[in-house]
């Protein structure tokens, strides 16, 4: 296993985990884990052929099988995603996949079957895990473990806005009531349920514009990686 240091950001969506991550990511230079992602690829898998969300064996075997690829495209946070060859990056960031992900995701041999994969991202200089178990149960020995949390209201208005941004459809009231959903699903499955690492620094981002975390985080890793210089911020 790498000595490489990971620095893990779990969290519900909304919080702000994926700037957060990108922006440690590109300052670092270091790999980048978006657990989501995986899960992601996954229920698009299943979807594609037409594997229902309670038959465990056939999910089990998809993520054993699963044949997905993330390719640097640009700074070390940009991604492209990529199931059987084909270009997925756009199709598995929808509110749909999300929900479809957060129901295969409490299946404890599904989980076991992504473990290796993530975990295969730790390498040398070192590692951005950003997921819901990434402190808890995939790197527990992070030299820095954050999770962000925000309010319900405030992570749909910002999902809103995303939404508004690319053109796309949104009712804000229903994105409320999707988050809480998954919410919900996601922290009190008992395989891995999403909730902070008992050594875990918890922020709230609900009243924080994205400098404000970006300078509280950067500090917190110049506190606790001090071999690191540039961390910017
Ligand atoms: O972070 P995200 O919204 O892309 O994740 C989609 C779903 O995948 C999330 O609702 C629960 C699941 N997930 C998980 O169970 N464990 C992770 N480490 C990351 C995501």
């Amino acid at each position: 296993m790498s000595d490489a240091p990971v620095i893990t950001v779990d969290g519900p969506s909304g919080s702000g985990k994926g700037t957060i991550c990108s922006y440690l990511a590109d300052r670092l230079q270091w790999h980048f884990l978006d657990s989501g992602a995986l899960y992601r690829v996954l229920a698009v898998a299943a979807q594609r052929q037409h594997i229902d969300s309670n038959n465990e064996a056939a999910l089990v075997n998809l993520a054993e099988d699963l044949r997905v690829e993330f390719k640097v495209t640009g700074a070390g946070s940009l991604v492209a995603v990529l199931l059987d060859g084909e270009l997925v990056t756009d199709a598995i960031r929808t509110e749909h996949c999300g929900h479809a992900a957060s129901v295969i995701a409490p299946i404890a041999n599904v989980r076991k079957a992504l473990l290796a994969r993530q975990r295969a991202f730790h390498k040398a200089p070192g590692l951005i895990a950003d997921g819901r178990d990434m402190g808890t149960v995939v790197f527990p020995s992070a030299v820095l473990k954050i999770y962000l949390t925000a309010n319900v209201e405030q992570r749909a208005q910002r999902r809103y806005k995303q939404l508004k941004e690319k053109g796309l459809s949104a009712n804000l009231h229903q994105l409320c009531a999707g988050i809480a959903e998954r919410d919900a699903r996601d922290s009190t499955r008992t395989e891995a349920p999403s909730k902070p690492a008992k050594d875990a620094i918890i922020i709230d981002t609900s009243t924080l514009d994205i400098d404000a975390v970006l300078a509280n985080i950067s500090e917190l890793v110049r506190r606790e990686i001090p071999s690191l210089s540039n961390t910017g911020g």
